[in-house]
């Protein structure tokens, strides 16, 4: 730490220098911290937060959404390098990225930014991207912690989630990230979380994320998060962006003066920012443009979704093909705000679809609200209906304008727009082989169009080299890997959030739990058009040979089918009943895999005491409730394929017994429960009475006892409790219950 810097030049520290820089002082050098996720957004000159002034000519990779489809993390870490070279290049120290919030409702607009419903894909796609970024000497920002899951209000809402929910949804991906990776940033969000602004939340930026998970490197703030930058401070938000802000400034000297901040936490903020800026290295010349635009189409053929085929895909080189759609022309390659990259340069789908067949295009639609002045929408489709009625196959590119979604706003529905709905059944009516190809950044649904066409790919947002991944599926020069990230439900009202999404004035009740997604569609058992995991390819896969070890999974994955292709290997655990309420399964592991035709490959995959666990509120840690667990491989979160069975103990902290345990412990506990049991079975039997413990099982025993007629002994009932707290009389009791039900369970 710089012991020579003056209050006022280390207050100025732990506030920005600039829009994209931080401060310098003496020996603190200032350095550049620009957007974002999936490609470098460097502004010269003016900044801004929103995506609007211009920047530096970047690859646009695949955002987030298409990322996650690949449950790639090999290909991801790939981009992450790509995305740190060209950081470096640009003398940027810090990418602020990745986005790791879980999708908790279809609606967020910035879904297109995040991975997935589920933590397990978001952290651990989200650590290979920051593995990737951080091993060119770059910094990540990890963002936006936490529980910043819409964009309504999102600078003021106070999302309010119980501590269960947060520790294994909303938190677990942002938890395994810091834990693996060390980002050299966590950024906190704009939104208040239970009450307290983010940036002011002691809890979450000190306690759990410092104190807990060992966080090293320094909290900054969203652009604009913080309101009292003194609370901030002392919470644990080292760097305040953008800057410079003179009244911050003037807030943390007061404070330092008047006691109410203690300069060693300013001190502490200051040494973080100085340990940030020192381990930028030197710019690095350029880097290889053309490589990087490979990769990128490399991701984007993996993120490709293949939903439904009835044999029409792949297309055949010598059939007529009919193009339509605007957004076969027109691509939307990346969602809208502060993520937007200038990409080096974009394919689009129809032009390299041209490059490969006879093609024809008709637009069909128009893109960005405003009508085209010489045709009316109907006239597009008209036009477009025709061209599909003489070609051998159709290939329909739909999807969401980009006014439909985007950082700031939330969506209000899910379905594509109204001219589309009208020309995707128009165009279905006059050709069978019709093929929609689908560009959206958040699920859209595909009712009720679904069935009238013979194949749907879904292809989010692919980045700049979309194009060129769309036309290599299209035409099976790669069969389709992509799987989902996350349920596409059949209607809004499905959507567990549905009753409290965006939330009412500056209040969101995340009511739904930790039943968001797959975990809430599995459970109560709502059908969904199609389930998070699901997707086809040109090639079939089958499984064998599953075998569950203590710490690892084994099973034999063989394609089945004629062409090569890639399967993604999902591991589930559905916990025993427990009276903790579970969901009926929960994605534990996965691993992707390709394979030659006829080929088979054993896959690993590991599991670890936390896939067993739920965070048990009363002991504020993780637990195994304990009994059989059944281990589950899926083709989806909905279709098991192989299941087996492994029975874990439980690490349930024994709380002792009192006299205001309920009887309900009095009888589940393995000394007091048999002989309760037995003493009151046998006066039910000598007064031909009912045996009611079990209906007095939520009364405290005290309370038990001061009723008239119950005829249990106080002394020897607080001689039992005594006896039966011992730890060594306990151990025995559990060890001859466990005797017990293993011979029970092989008599069986
Ligand atoms: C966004 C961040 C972004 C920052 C800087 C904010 O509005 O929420 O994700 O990194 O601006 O552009």
């Amino acid at each position: 730490m710089p012991a020579e810097l003056s209050v006022i030049e280390k207050a100025a520290v732990v506030v920005g220098g600039g829009f994209w820089k931080t401060h310098a002082a003496p020996g603190i050098r200032s350095v550049l911290i620009t957007d974002g996720p999936h490609g470098l957004r460097k502004q010269e000159g003016g900044g801004d937060h929103l995506g609007l002034g211009t920047s530096t000519p970047a690859t646009c990779f695949p955002p987030a959404v298409a990322l996650a489809s690949t449950f790639n993390a090999e290909l991801v870490e790939r981009v992450g390098i790509a995305l740190g070279k060209e950081a470096r290049a640009e003398d940027v120290t810090v990418l602020l990225g990745p986005g790791v919030n879980i999708k908790r409702s279809p609606l967020c607009g910035r879904n297109f930014e995040y991975f997935s419903e589920d933590p397990l894909v978001s952290g651990r796609l989200g650590a290979a991207l920051v593995r990737g970024i951080q091993s060119q000497g770059v910094g990540a920002s990890l963002k936006h912690f936490a529980a910043n899951n819409q964009e309504t209000n999102r600078m003021t809402v106070s999302a309010e989630v119980d501590e269960r929910t947060l520790r294994e949804l909303y938190l677990p991906a942002f938890e395994m990230i810091v834990k693996r990776e060390q980002p050299w940033t966590v950024m906190c969000s704009y939104n208040r979380l239970n009450g307290v602004a983010a940036a002011e939340s002691h809890w979450l930026l000190t306690k759990v994320l410092r104190d807990e998970w060992g966080f090293q490197g320094a909290v900054v703030s969203d652009w604009g998060a913080v309101d009292g930058r003194v609370p901030a401070l002392n919470a644990g938000t080292d760097l305040e962006m953008p800057g410079p802000q003179g009244d911050s400034v003037t807030a943390i000297v007061e404070a330092v003066a008047s006691g109410e901040l203690d300069e060693r936490v300013l001190d502490a903020s200051v040494e973080r920012i100085r340990a940030l800026a020192a381990k930028a290295g030197p710019a690095t010349s350029g880097y290889d443009v053309d490589a990087h635009h490979a990769l990128a189409r490399q991701a984007a053929e993996e993120s490709i979704v293949l939903l439904r085929n009835d044999g029409v895909l792949p297309l055949g080189p010598t059939e007529r093909i009919a193009v339509i759609g605007e957004l076969a022309r027109t691509p939307r390659i990346q969602g809208a705000g502060s993520s937007q990259v200038n990409p080096t340069r974009v394919d689009n789908a129809l032009d390299q679809l041209s490059a490969r067949a006879s093609v024809d295009f008709a637009a069909g639609y128009t893109l960005g609200g405003r009508p085209d002045p010489e045709l009316r929408g109907s006239d597009l489709r008209d036009e477009a209906v025709k061209l599909a009625a003489r070609s051998d196959s159709v290939l329909l590119f739909l999807g969401l304008p980009e006014r439909d979604e985007s950082e700031g706003y939330d969506r209000t529905r899910l379905e594509l727009p109204d001219d589309q709905l009208a020309l995707v059944h128009a165009v279905a009516a006059v050709n069978p082989r019709t093929a929609v190809v689908l560009t959206n950044g958040g699920v859209v649904t595909l009712e009720p169009w679904h069935d009238s066409v013979a194949a749907i790919l879904e292809c989010w947002l692919l980045g700049q080299a979309g194009g060129a991944a769309i036309a290599d599926v299209v035409f099976g020069g790669t069969s389709p890997s992509g799987r989902l990230a996350e349920s596409i439900p059949l209607r809004l009202q499905d959507t567990p959030s549905y009753l409290n999404f965006p939330g009412e004035g500056d209040v969101v009740r995340y009511a739904e739990g930790i039943f968001v997604g797959y975990r809430y569609y599995e459970t109560v058992e709502t059908p969904v058009r199609y389930p998070f995991g699901y997707g086809l390819g040109y090639t079939t896969f089958s499984y064998s040979e599953l075998r569950v070890g203590r710490d690892r999974v084994s099973v034999t994955v063989t394609n089945s089918g004629r062409v090569a292709g890639k399967e993604v290997v999902q591991l589930y655990v559905s916990a025993p009943p427990s009276g903790v309420r579970v969901p009926a399964r929960e994605l534990r592991g996965f691993a992707k895999v390709a394979l030659q035709p006829g080929e088979s490959r054993s896959v690993t995959i590991s599991l670890d005491d936390r896939s067993f666990s739920f965070w048990d509120v009363d002991s504020s840690s993780w637990v195994i409730a304990g009994g059989d667990y059944s281990v589950q491989i899926g083709k989806s979160a909905h279709d098991i394929v192989l299941r087996a069975t492994i029975r874990r103990a439980s690490t349930r902290p024994s709380h002792p017994l009192t006299l205001e345990s309920p009887v309900s412990a009095w009888l589940a506990h393995p000394v007091t429960g048999p002989l309760l049991r037995r003493t009151a079975a046998k006066e039910a039997a000598e007064e031909g009475g009912a045996d009611v413990l079990e209906m007095v099982g939520s009364m405290p025993m005290r309370r038990l006892l001061r009723f008239p007629g119950v005829e249990i002994d106080r002394r020897q009932l607080e001689l039992l409790r005594r006896v039966a707290n011992n730890p060594v009389v306990l151990g025995v009791a559990r060890g001859v219950a466990r005797l017990r039900s293993t011979i029970a369970r092989s008599s069986d």
